[in-house]
């Protein structure tokens, strides 16, 4: 036993106070919950790392040190997100620090009143909020932005580009994304400098654990910039017209009184400022620092600029700048099967939730091909996600170009990195970094300024998370399958996987692209196998495979990614393998084998010759592979062998729709989440085509009509046509896919609009709502 409470008498902890809280080790704390401190060093260092034991172990659990929950795995995390009701974001802003009496006098003394902004603001307040004062984020409005970014990025490397040495934090990196920010907001040039000083000193309030002696001066400081703040917006309110997000909101004040209010502007102003400045400052330092110490990564964003987008979102995940936020619990809930009681605080690691290999195949691998690497939660999730994720992808994408562009012989200099101590705001306070002027690329070519890339918002290009593999064999194996190993083109290790991931390989110029599953042993390093039967069916994907692919050829491939994940934590388990499903079940019955689960393998097929891989399970699994070939009578009896629920024990079958829907009525009487089946697709946006009538959508604006099937979204169907819709979260909770309807009844599933605009049914969420009756007339 773990727990502090085996030594009473040396616990630190007031048991008394932990009343009725319970963890998975049976305790109401453990020893790694107790010495749980965001402000130590190590955390600040590398936060996922910090807290993998609680990953591992103990994925929710109380910190008597900080008075909060904290939660560390992906999915928790963004069932938190998900519902902003239940877990209210109204303390994301409150001081996690409570200061003492002389520090709170001095906040008092310059009449300091932080309020509700957008990110702590509960509904219905914030979603009527943040929709009136969306559209200065939409791509477009943003991409007037662009100029001055490039420009600003620009003059910055001028001043130090001859210098063979500077510190890009001090230099370029906290400055150049303040400089953009006040501009974003519209805060006239003459203040911008005395608000840089304040800046800082407002995360050190909110999430730092200031000294007592320090206090008093961050209080003063806070106090100052809570005043400047307010002289700024009463300057904008006597001209409130031209650009700027603040100028904006003024106006919108005239028209939405209650919803832009007094108090909402003051504190935007403050909190918008470290929002869009801290926030990019920290996630440009943290991302080159991270690059530079992954030199082919640098090398390869340098020699081909298309990558940096995902470059950007695999920076953000790995080592992003927001590590953690805050929720309050606003009634008795179960978070990862922990009870938390009405009225707890909850911290949310983000940074964990990112590094999480339930999510993320191989997940502390920086690998700026990673095809889900936007799926991280840097950015939060849901109704709150950040409004600024794409200004902030903007500028982080410019900062790099520019900088691969005119220093790729750049590296970085022996360094220890500091942070600022806080649980939320991370980035090094300096990034050395030195290099050869006299290699300056532009000393030899002075128009390689002239090329820029296009900045590229949105889902990231095929191209960018490709990566290129040899065939390093094709060979034949029974029942008309190709069985390709493949391996990196520079003999460095191949991705790493887990049972049930799959990969995408691209089927050569021809447009088409497949999914396998992966199955051999995740333990091989040199190469990846998947295993393709000829569909006779086939549109031409594995025909392709089959006709063309030798060995020593190329081909195009993304992934691993997994949406069939393996419990390693199950007591038994029952594999179900039909024909060429046994591939992800192969691969899980070999990791059963090695974990020492107790498992049964399953594996059906017409006839024994026409099984892949039957001698290869016969040998590793022995006894515990049963085979049932069709022509030997020797069919598998599912109600036999699932007719009775067995506790502790999951099913993962992969095969034909068929035998798929026979498993599932057979489990009818098994608990929720027993059977597993392969789903090649995430489920998000996803439809039940059984539930779903087909319906038309003519679009007024571009003159086009589409069909939308009942297995499509029209967000899908409008993306299909190249309507560029926005969309972020893809389940009717942000409000950012928001289409006009002309006519048509819409049957809406969103939890965005209000009653009364879905009455006026002059608004749809294109990611989720659907029609009603057969036709949508879309604004479009
Ligand atoms: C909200 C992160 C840049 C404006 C948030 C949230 C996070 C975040 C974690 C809370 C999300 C939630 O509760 O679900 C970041 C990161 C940035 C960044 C990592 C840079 C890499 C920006 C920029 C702006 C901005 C440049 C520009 C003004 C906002 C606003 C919200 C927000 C207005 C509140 C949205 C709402 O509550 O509806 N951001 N942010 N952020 N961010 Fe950002």
């Amino acid at each position: 036993m773990t727990s502090l409470t085996a030594k009473p008498s040396a616990c630190p902890i007031d048991h008394g106070a932990l009343a009725g809280l319970k963890t998975p080790t049976g305790c109401p704390v453990s020893r790694k919950a107790a010495e749980f401190d965001p402000f130590e060093d190590a955390y600040q260092q590398d936060p996922p790392e910090y807290v993998r034991w609680s990953r591992e172990q103990e994925p929710v659990f109380y910190s008597p040190k900080l008075r909060y929950w904290v939660v560390t795995r992906y999915d928790d995390i963004k069932a938190i997100f998900r519902d902003n009701l239940t877990f209210s974001p109204s303390i994301a802003l409150e001081k996690i620090t409570p200061t003492g009496e002389e520090a709170n006098q001095v906040l008092a003394s310059y009449n300091y009143a932080m309020n509700r902004t957008l990110v702590n603001e509960d509904e219905p307040a914030h979603m009527a909020r943040r929709r009136v004062l969306m559209a200065p984020f939409t791509p477009e409005a943003l991409k007037e932005h662009e100029p001055m970014v490039r420009e600003a990025a620009r003059a910055y490397v001028d001043r130090f580009i001859d210098d063979g040495r500077a510190d890009l934090v001090d230099q370029m990196l906290w400055e150049v994304p303040l400089t953009i920010a006040l501009h974003f907001l519209g805060v006239p040039e003459e203040d911008m400098d005395t608000l840089r000083q304040y800046s800082i000193a407002h995360t050190v309030n909110t999430w730092g654990r200031p000294k007592p002696e320090e206090q008093v001066a961050v209080a003063h400081a806070v106090g100052n910039f809570w005043q400047l703040a307010g002289k700024i917006l009463e300057k904008m309110r006597r001209d409130p017209s031209g650009p700027g997000w603040m100028k904006y909101g003024i106006r919108k004040q005239a028209e939405h009184p209650d919803v832009v209010t007094d108090s909402y502007l003051h504190s935007m102003m403050m909190a918008g400022i470290v929002a869009a400045h801290e926030t990019t400052a920290n996630a440009t330092a943290n991302a080159l620092k991270l690059l530079l110490q992954h030199p082919s990564a640098w090398r390869e964003i340098c020699d081909d600029p298309s990558l940096i987008p995902n470059a950007v979102e695999e920076c953000l995940r790995h080592n992003g700048s927001v590590a953690a936020w805050r929720r309050l619990a606003t009634k008795d809930v179960k978070v990862g099967g922990i009870d938390i009681p009405a009225g707890a605080k909850l911290l949310i690691v983000m940074s964990s939730a990112n590094h999480d290999e339930r999510h993320f195949e191989d997940p502390d691998l920086f690998d700026i091909r990673r095809d889900n690497s936007s799926d991280h939660l840097t950015f939060g999730y849901g109704a709150h996600q950040c409004m600024g994720k794409n200004l902030a992808r903007m500028e982080l994408q410019i900062f790099l170009e520019e900088l691969t562009k005119r220093l790729p012989h750049m590296r970085l200099c022996e360094q220890k990195f500091t942070y600022v101590p806080n649980t939320s705001f991370r980035g090094p306070e300096h990034l050395w970094v030195e290099w050869d002027p006299a290699q300056n690329p532009e000393r030899r070519d002075p128009r390689l300024l002239d090329t820029v890339h296009p900045v590229r918002i949105g889902e990231p290009s095929r191209h960018a998370i490709s990566r290129t593999m040899i065939v390093e064999s094709a060979t034949r194996l029974p029942g008309d399958v190709l069985r390709l190993r493949l391996k990196s083109p520079d003999g460095r290790p191949v991705p790493r996987w887990t049972p049930g991931a799959h990969i995408d390989i691209e089927c050569g110029d021809s447009g088409l692209s497949r999914q396998y599953s992966l199955c051999g042993d995740p333990d091989d390093a040199r190469t990846l196998e998947i295993a393709v039967l000829r569909d006779p069916d086939s549109r031409g994907g594995s025909r392709w495979l089959h006709e063309n692919l030798k060995a020593g050829d190329k081909v195009k491939v993304r992934g691993p990614r997994n949406h069939f994940r393996f419990d390693e934590g199950a007591q038994k388990v029952i594999l179900i393998a039909g024909g060429i499903g046994i591939t992800p079940i192969g691969a899980m019955a070999r990791r059963a084998r090695q974990l020492g689960i107790d498992y049964e393998l399953h594996y059906s097929g017409r006839s024994r010759a026409c099984m892949a891989y039957l001698d290869e399970l016969r040998q590793l699994h022995g006894e515990r592979l049963q085979v049932h070939a069709s022509d030997e009578g020797g069919r598998c009896d599912f109600a036999a062998l699932l007719g009775r629920p067995q506790a502790g024990v999951q099913i993962y079958a992969c095969g034909p729709v068929r035998m798929l829907e026979a498993l599932e009525q057979c489990c009818a009487g098994w608990p929720e989440d027993a059977l597993r089946v392969e789903h090649f697709h995430s489920t998000r946006g996803t439809l039940d085509p059984s539930k779903e009538q087909p319906f038309e959508v003519e679009l007024k604006d571009s003159g086009i009509t589409l069909q939308v099937p009942a297995d499509q979204t029209l967000l899908a169907a409008l993306r299909g046509a190249n309507i560029d819709v926005q969309s972020d979260c893809g389940e009717g909770l942000c409000g950012s896919c928001e289409v006009r309807v002309l006519s048509g009844q819409v049957d809406h599933r969103d939890v965005v609009l209000t009653r009364a605009e879905r009455d006026a049914n002059s608004k749809m969420m294109a990611c989720c709502s659907r029609a009603a009756c057969g036709k949508l007339v879309l604004e479009l």
